[in-house]
Order: C-alpha cells, then sequence, then structure tokens
C-alpha cells in the first residue's frame, strides 16, 4: 500500500503544483451571466464575442439610457479599433441587444427588431477566438503573458510597422515556425484554410 499511497501524493502535488503554475490563457469574467438575458439575438452572440479581451463589467459601466446608434457604435468601435473578431451585422446585432437591455431603446423599436433579423456571422469561419480554442493555440499563448509561444500582444507590437507581416503570420501558422522568438518551435497547422488563416493573423496583429 505504502508506496502506491506515496505516488498518488506525489501525483496530487504534481498535479497541484501545475494547476497554480499554468498561466489562464485569457482571464474571461467569472460569469457570462453578467450579460443581462434577453430573448434578442443580441444576447448570445454577446456573451459568445464581448467578452474574449474584457469582461461585461465594461459594458455595465457604460452611462445608462444611452441609444441604439450610440450601442451600435460601441459594438462598431470595438471591431475597427480593438480588432474584435466580429462582423458588421454582429456589430448590429450587438447594438440592438445592448441598447434595449443597457440602453434607452425598447425591443419593439422598429431599428432593433430590423438589426435583430440580420444573420449573424457563421460562428466557425470568421471567430477567431474559437479558432484559438480549437485548435488548441491556447494551451500554447495568451493574449498578454508569454506560456509556451509569445504572447500575442507581444507578436502584435513586433510585426506592427512590417507591411508583410499578414503573409509573414499567416506562413508561421500554417507551416510552423522556428528561431523567432526562442528555442522552441512552433508546430505547422497545415489543415487551416485560407479564410481561418486570415482570421486568426488579423486577430493577433490587433491584439
Ligand atoms: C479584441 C478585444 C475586444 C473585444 C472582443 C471586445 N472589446 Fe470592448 N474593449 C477592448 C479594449 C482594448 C477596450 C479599452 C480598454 C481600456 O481602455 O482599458 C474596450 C473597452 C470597452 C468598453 C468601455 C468603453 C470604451 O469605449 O472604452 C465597452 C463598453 C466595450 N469595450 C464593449 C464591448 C462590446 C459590446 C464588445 C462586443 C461587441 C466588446 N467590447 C468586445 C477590447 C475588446
Ligand atoms: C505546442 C505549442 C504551440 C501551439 C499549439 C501553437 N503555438 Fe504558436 N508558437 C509557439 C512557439 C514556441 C512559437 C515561437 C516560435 C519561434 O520562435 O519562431 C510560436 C509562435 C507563434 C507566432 C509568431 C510567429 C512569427 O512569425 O513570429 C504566431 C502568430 C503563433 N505562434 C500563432 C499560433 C496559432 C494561431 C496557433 C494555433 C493555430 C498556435 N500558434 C499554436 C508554440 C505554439
Amino acid at each position: 500500500m505504502k508506496p502506491l499511497t506515496t505516488l498518488l501524493c506525489a501525483a496530487q502535488v504534481c498535479w497541484a503544483t501545475m494547476a497554480c503554475a499554468a498561466p489562464l490563457a485569457i482571464t474571461l469574467p467569472p460569469e457570462t451571466a453578467v450579460f443581462k438575458s434577453s430573448a434578442l439575438p443580441g444576447y448570445p452572440l454577446a456573451q459568445q464575442k464581448c467578452s474574449t479581451c474584457h469582461s461585461a463589467d465594461y459594458i455595465n459601466f457604460q452611462p445608462p439610457g444611452m441609444t441604439l446608434a450610440q450601442w451600435t457604435a460601441e459594438a462598431s468601435k470595438m471591431q475597427q479599433v480593438y480588432g474584435a473578431p466580429i462582423s458588421d451585422e454582429d456589430v448590429k446585432i450587438i447594438g440592438a441587444y445592448l441598447a434595449v437591455t443597457c440602453g434607452s431603446a425598447r425591443a419593439s423599436d422598429a431599428e432593433v427588431q430590423a438589426a435583430s433579423n440580420l444573420s449573424p456571422a457563421p460562428a466557425d469561419k470568421g471567430d477567431a477566438m474559437a479558432l484559438l480554442k480549437n485548435h488548441g493555440c491556447l494551451s500554447c499563448h495568451a493574449i498578454d503573458h508569454k506560456i509556451v509561444g509569445p504572447a500575442y500582444h507581444d507578436v502584435a507590437a513586433r510585426y506592427a510597422s512590417d507591411p508583410q507581416a499578414l503573409a509573414g503570420i499567416a506562413s508561421s501558422i500554417q507551416h510552423g515556425s522556428s528561431g523567432k522568438w526562442g528555442d522552441i518551435p512552433m508546430p505547422p497547422f497545415a489543415q487551416l484554410s485560407a479564410q481561418e488563416l486570415q482570421a486568426l493573423t488579423t486577430f493577433i496583429l490587433h491584439q
């Protein structure tokens, strides 16, 4: 019994240490439920797309009474300025949901209904965050700190003024990379489509 117990203990200690030392990929808000629930299609969309970089508190701390135009502009700013991987339709659908749940619009407003009837971008292809998760990128990379591979922040900073960055990074992801950031090479991801590479690269360069 004894050796087995010792072994188990050792394994547990080891596991516990690993669990503490392993850096979390991204700090998600503890609960996406902080988005106010709603029957509008923007609700699940916002949960999925607006909590990858910061918590929903950013939204809840906005001044009350913002109009549909103001909320749509806010979602658009995330897309345009901060590189949130969302489509133009997503911007309008999420804007309408936020204007109703946190602002001055009503679900029955014609503009809210029009925006809510748009089709959101297909979740799989354009959604860089889902791609990062599904392909295991986040086990080696985080947005803001080094794990095995460089932080996406640092990748974006290094190539900020490089006009060839898009092509270079896409190639690194597709064919693998070595010697650019340290001794550990990155494995190739040859199965990614051009569209997926584009979504990933654009997202990473905006971090
Ligand atoms: C790619 C990362 C990213 C995503 C995804 C993202 N945001 Fe942001 N957001 C930011 C950054 C960066 C800031 C500015 C942070 C700061 O000033 O500390 C910000 C700030 C905000 C603020 C505070 C007001 C402001 O303009 O600075 C609001 C509100 C907000 N985001 C809403 C949203 C909504 C709604 C979504 C989903 C459509 C979203 N965010 C998705 C990166 C993101
Ligand atoms: C097994 C760990 C691992 C996985 C999984 C991984 N990477 Fe990497 N990544 C690395 C390492 C290590 C480097 C640094 C390679 C180097 O020094 O050239 C790197 C570098 C990079 C770079 C910088 C490339 C350059 O040209 O400077 C990007 C961008 C990147 N990875 C994106 C991704 C994406 C996207 C995925 C998922 C599709 C991914 N990585 C999965 C370990 C990993």
